[in-house]
C-alpha cells in the first residue's frame, strides 16, 4: 500500500485498490492502474465489465466504496467534478442545438468570465487543431456526425484539462469515419501532449490507439500493458480470447527445462512459453496460438529453389552438396532451434483475398486455424482438403496459460 501510494506522485491519474458497489452487486472490483502523464490509455472490456463506472470515478461523478483516486498525485476525494483538472467527452456529445459551433467551444470559458479576448484566441487555437475553422457560425444539425464529434473534443480540450476522459466517443460514427477519427484523434492527442483515458469495447481500436491497455472483465483488470504485449503475450485465457482470434487446445504441462516448456496435448508433445508463469509438472494447462504464427509447409520432398531456400546455408547445415535439390522441409524446419513442427491435415481452406484461412486436423484429433498470407510467405503454396502438412509455430509463439 506504501509503495503503491509512491508511485502516485508521478502518474497523472492514480487508481489505488478501487471498488464500486451499487447496492449488493459490484461494478468495480478492486482495481489499480497507474495512468503516465501524457499517455495515451485505454479502458477495454465487453458490455458492463465497468469501464464507464471507471471513467465516472476518476471524473468525481461516482464516489468509489473503496480504494483512493489520485490526481498527479494529489487525492481527489470529496472534490467535484468541476473542480478536478479532467473533462469527459461522452459517446452521444451533447451539444447546444441552438448555439454555433463557436459558442458552444466558448460555452465553458464564458461561464468560467474568461477575458473576451482570450476567448476568441483559444477557441480559434482549439477548431484549428480539430480542423472546424470554416464551419464555426454553423449549428449543431447542420455538420455530419464526425464533425459534431470534433466539436465536443474542442469543447472538453479548449478548458486545457489535465486528462481528457473519453467514453465511447467514436460509438456514433459509422465504419469508415471511425477508423479516420481514431487516427486523427491520437495525432491531436500527441499534438496537445494531454492524458487521455479512453473507453471502448472496440479491441481493434484499442490497438491501434493506445500506448497501454487496461483490459478489464467483470470488474476485474485483467492485463494491463503496451497492444503488442497485450496481443502476443496474454496473461489469461479471458485476454488472448477478447483480443484477436487464438487457437485453444488443453494439455498436460511436461519437461520444463530451460526457456520453453514441453505441453503434451495429448500423445503429441509440442514446445510453448508460460512466460515466467510458474507451472507444475502433469499440471492441465491451455496452449494458445494465433493462426497466423502458424505455418504450414508440404510434406515429402521439395525443391530447394522453388521453397526460397538458400543453397550455400544448406550445403553448410548438411555438410557437403545436396545433389538432386531436394529436401524434406522436415529436415530443414528441424535444422531451427524451439521449433514445433507436428503433421496435420488440411480439413477446409478458405481464401479470404489477402489469406487463405485453413482448418488443419492435428494426430491428436485436436482442430486448429491458420492463416497463411497468399503472397510474400516463404514457402508460397496452396493446399487443398486432404492434403497431409507439417504444421510449424516457434515456440516462443504459443502462450502456455494457466486456469
Ligand atoms: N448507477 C448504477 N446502479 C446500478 N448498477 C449500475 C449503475 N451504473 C452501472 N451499473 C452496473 O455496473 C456494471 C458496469 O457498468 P458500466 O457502465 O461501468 O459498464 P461498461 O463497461 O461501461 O459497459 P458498456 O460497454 O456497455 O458501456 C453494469 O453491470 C451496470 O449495469
Ligand atoms: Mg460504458
Amino acid at each position: 500500500m506504501a509503495t503503491a501510494e509512491a508511485q502516485q506522485s508521478t502518474a497523472a491519474v492514480g487508481v489505488v485498490e478501487v471498488t464500486k458497489r451499487f447496492g449488493e452487486f459490484t461494478a468495480v472490483d478492486n482495481i489499480s492502474l497507474d495512468i503516465r502523464d501524457g499517455e495515451f490509455f485505454s479502458l477495454l472490456g465487453p458490455s458492463g465489465c465497468g469501464k464507464t463506472t471507471t471513467l465516472r470515478m476518476i471524473a468525481g461523478f461516482e464516489q468509489p466504496s473503496q480504494g483512493e483516486i489520485y490526481i498527479h498525485g494529489q487525492p481527489v476525494a470529496g472534490i467535484p467534478p468541476y473542480r478536478r483538472p479532467v473533462n469527459t467527452v461522452f459517446q452521444n456529445y451533447a451539444l447546444f442545438p441552438h448555439m454555433t459551433v463557436y459558442q458552444n467551444v466558448a460555452f465553458g470559458l464564458e461561464m468560467k468570465k474568461t477575458p473576451k479576448q482570450e476567448i476568441e484566441r483559444r477557441v480559434g487555437e482549439v477548431l484549428a487543431l480539430v480542423q472546424l475553422p470554416h464551419l464555426r457560425d454553423r449549428r449543431p444539425k447542420q455538420l455530419s456526425g464526425g464533425q459534431q464529434q470534433r466539436v465536443a473534443l474542442a469543447r472538453a480540450l479548449v478548458n486545457k484539462p489535465e486528462v481528457l476522459l473519453l467514453d465511447e466517443p467514436l460509438g456514433a460514427l459509422d465504419l469508415k469515419l471511425r477508423k479516420a477519427m481514431q487516427l486523427e484523434l491520437k495525432q491531436i492527442q500527441s499534438e496537445v501532449g494531454i492524458t487521455f483515458i479512453y473507453v471502448t469495447h472496440d479491441q481493434e481500436e484499442a490497438l491501434t490507439m493506445s500506448d497501454r491497455i487496461a483490459v478489464m472483465d467483470a470488474g476485474l483488470v485483467q492485463q494491463v500493458g503496451a497492444p503488442r504485449q497485450i496481443y502476443e503475450h496474454p496473461q489469461n485465457r479471458f485476454v488472448a480470447d477478447f483480443i484477436g482470434e487464438t487457437n485453444f487446445v488443453t494439455g498436460k504441462v511436461g519437461e520444463m527445462s530451460g526457456e520453453f516448456t514441453t505441453v503434451d496435448l495429448g500423445n503429441l508433445p509440442v514446445l510453448g512459453t508460460a512466460d515466467g508463469r510458474a507451472l507444475a509438472l502433469g499440471q492441465v494447462v491451455t496452449l494458445a496460438i494465433r493462426p497466423e504464427k502458424i505455418n504450414l509447409y508440404p510434406q515429402g520432398e521439395v525443391d530447394i529453389m522453388k521453397a526460397g531456400i538458400d543453397m550455400d546455408e544448406i550445403d553448410q547445415l548438411f555438410g557437403g552438396h545436396i545433389p538432386d535439390k531436394k529436401i524434406d522441409m522436415r529436415q530443414w524446419l528441424a535444422t531451427e532451434q524451439n521449433n514445433v513442427v507436428v503433421d496435420g491435415r488440411v480439413q477446409e481452406a478458405i481464401y479470404i483475398g489477402t489469406d487463405t484461412r485453413y482448418r488443419v486436423m492435428l494426430d491428436n484429433n485436436a482442430s486448429i486455424f491458420v492463416r497463411v498470407q497468399n503472397f510474400g510467405s516463404r514457402y508460397d503454396q496452396t493446399f487443398d482438403v486432404g492434403n497431409t502438412v507439417y504444421v510449424h509455430w516457434a515456440a516462443e509463439n504459443a502462450q502456455i496459460l494457466t486456469a
